[in-house]
């Protein structure tokens, strides 16, 4: 069963936002796959880095939407963002200099972020933006 099934649940209404979150739950769903069996570095690693390009992207992308549309909760939904990023590249050193493995566990609390995120911020970003006519 895949780590995170996407459904219109998780829409935000706006294109670009919803095909970069797929994207993204794409990716995280094929981490979990190369996790089963001993997977070696080379066959997650690519997926990983792509994963935190795309999440970097899909926040730029965000954030100038939000800013240009003067969305309300521009603040909060950023240091959201920045907080992930942080925790996010502290992750990824570790796994880069193998002083951890990457794990299920792992994954799942990335998974549970982005549905708490999306649901949270995103939605509300998407429904703002919407009023303003970007779809
Ligand atoms: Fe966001």
């Amino acid at each position: 069963m895949p780590l995170f099934l996407w459904d219109e649940a998780f829409s935000v209404n706006v294109r670009e936002l919803d095909d970069q979150h797929r994207r993204l739950i794409g990716l995280l769903n094929d981490l979990q796959k190369a996790l089963q069996g001993t997977a070696p570095k080379e066959r997650w690693w690519k997926a990983l880095e792509e994963f935190g390009q795309l999440t970097a992207r899909n926040f730029e992308t965000e954030e100038r939407l939000v800013l240009l549309h003067e969305a309300p909760d521009y603040i909060a939904h950023r240091v959201h963002h920045d907080r992930f990023l942080n925790q996010f590249g502290e992750y990824r050193e570790q796994l880069e200099s193998e002083r951890v493995r990457l794990s299920l566990p792992f994954l799942e609390d990335l998974a549970d972020w982005w549905r708490n995120h999306i649901v949270d911020f995103d939605a509300k970003c998407g429904a703002w933006l919407n009023q303003k006519g970007v779809v």
